[in-house]
This record gives structure tokens, C-alpha cells and sequence, in this order.
């Protein structure tokens, strides 16, 4: 499965992409308000900062001014893709921006047959929100594992982004069900390689290492 973080926070990228495990980002309108910063100028930081697929979201309701949007975000760097919601007018610019060859993200998904259509529409990526649906109390996973057996069963080529990943347990779980990619937080990167038994073995480790007072160097 490939990590993305979702984020347009550039430090907390660099901290990130410096393990090694960062294969992506995703934005959003969200996002980049809390970033403070210039829309074009942090996606153009973003995507020096990271080789692999960016997602920038289009703001427009209508689908001629997200093809306009779409296609002017498509030119701040190779790696953008070009987030769209999962709406009607998202889905007839989807079809245009995908037949222009731009990468498309169909964010704000929650349902197999919104899926279907972001398939049909060719979509790059899907976005299904497994966190939001949590909330909402519905099963967040199970909607991955349902959108990667008809995406099997029909062989649609869209890739299935698990989105609003909220913890550690969400990506095992996106991970089993099938997802080909995760966005989350830094905060739950970091959480997925966290842990108090390899903190406490390592601690005994180095306790008794220094009881021998050897060194390798
Ligand atoms: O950016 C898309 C998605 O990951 C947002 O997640 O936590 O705002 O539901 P969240």
C-alpha cells in the first residue's frame, strides 16, 4: 500500500519524507486554510518536496470552472493530481481532465456506487473517507473492502486512496480490506512504527549491552 501524508504542512512533510516511507500527499481546501499559505506556491513546494502524486483540490462547484482550475493546478508540476469532489459536476470533470491525461483524485466518497461512477468516469484515484463515516456510524473499512471487490469484479484501473485515516488500527484495517493507497496525518505516520514494547525492549537491550562494556566502533 502506498503512504501519503495528508497534510500541507511543510516541516512536518520534511520530518516525514526523511524516513524514507513516503510514497505521496494529499491537500485540501481544509489544509491548505490551515497552512496559512499561498494555494500554488505551497503545492509547488509540496511537489519539489516529494516526487510522488499531489493532490491539489479545485474550489469551483461547476464543472467548466473545475476543468479550468484542474487544468491550471495540472501545471504547477508534473506530480499534481488534480482532487475533484464526488459530486455530478465533479464527475463530468473528471471525464475531461482524465481525457486531457491529467491525474484525477475523486475526493468526498462514501459509497460503493459513488466509487462505481468515479471508476467510470476515470478516475485515477478514489478517495473514501473511513474516518468520516466512523463519525457518521457507519463502517468506514467495510466500504473499502466493498469498493476493492467490485473495482475487482468489473477490473476498473482506479486506484482506492483509504482517506480520513484517523489511526494506526484504520490502516491495518485499509490495508486488509485492499486499498491500494493511505492518507493520514503525520501524526499517525509516525504512530504506525511507535510502539511501547520495541521502546521497552530496546531500552533493556542497550541496559545490558552496556554491562559489557564493549563498543563496535
Ligand atoms: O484529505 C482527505 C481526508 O483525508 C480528510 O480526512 O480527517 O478531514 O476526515 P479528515
Amino acid at each position: 500500500m502506498l503512504i501519503f501524508a495528508d497534510t500541507a504542512e511543510i516541516d512536518a512533510l520534511r520530518e516525514i519524507a526523511s524516513l524514507g516511507v513516503l510514497d505521496g500527499v494529499t491537500t485540501n481546501p481544509t489544509l491548505i486554510a490551515r497552512s496559512g499559505r499561498n494555494f500554488v506556491e505551497v503545492v509547488a513546494e509540496i511537489c519539489a518536496l516529494c516526487p510522488g502524486p499531489i493532490s491539489a483540490e479545485v474550489v469551483a462547484l461547476d464543472s467548466d470552472t473545475m476543468i479550468t482550475e484542474g487544468r491550471k493546478l495540472a501545471k504547477i508540476a508534473d506530480n499534481v493530481v488534480v482532487k475533484v469532489p464526488l459530486t455530478g459536476e465533479g464527475l463530468k470533470a473528471t471525464k475531461v481532465l482524465s481525457g486531457d491525461g491529467i491525474a484525477t483524485n475523486v475526493t468526498l466518497c462514501f459509497s460503493v456506487n459513488q466509487a462505481m461512477l468515479a471508476a467510470k468516469a476515470g478516475a485515477t484515484y478514489v478517495s473514501p473517507f473511513i474516518g468520516r463515516l466512523d463519525d457518521y456510524g457507519a463502517d468506514g473499512v467495510d466500504l473499502i473492502a466493498r469498493i476493492r471487490a467490485v473495482y475487482d469484479l468489473y477490473d476498473f484501473d482506479t486506484q482506492i486512496l483509504a482517506a480520513s485515516i484517523r489511526n494506526p488500527a484504520h490502516v491495518e484495517q485499509a490495508l486488509l480490506a485492499g486499498a491500494d493507497c493511505g492518507t493520514m496525518p503525520p501524526s499517525v505516520i509516525k504512530a504506525l512504527y511507535e510502539h511501547p514494547l520495541t521502546a521497552k525492549g530496546l531500552n533493556d537491550f542497550m541496559n545490558d549491552w552496556k554491562k559489557t562494556g564493549q563498543s563496535i566502533l
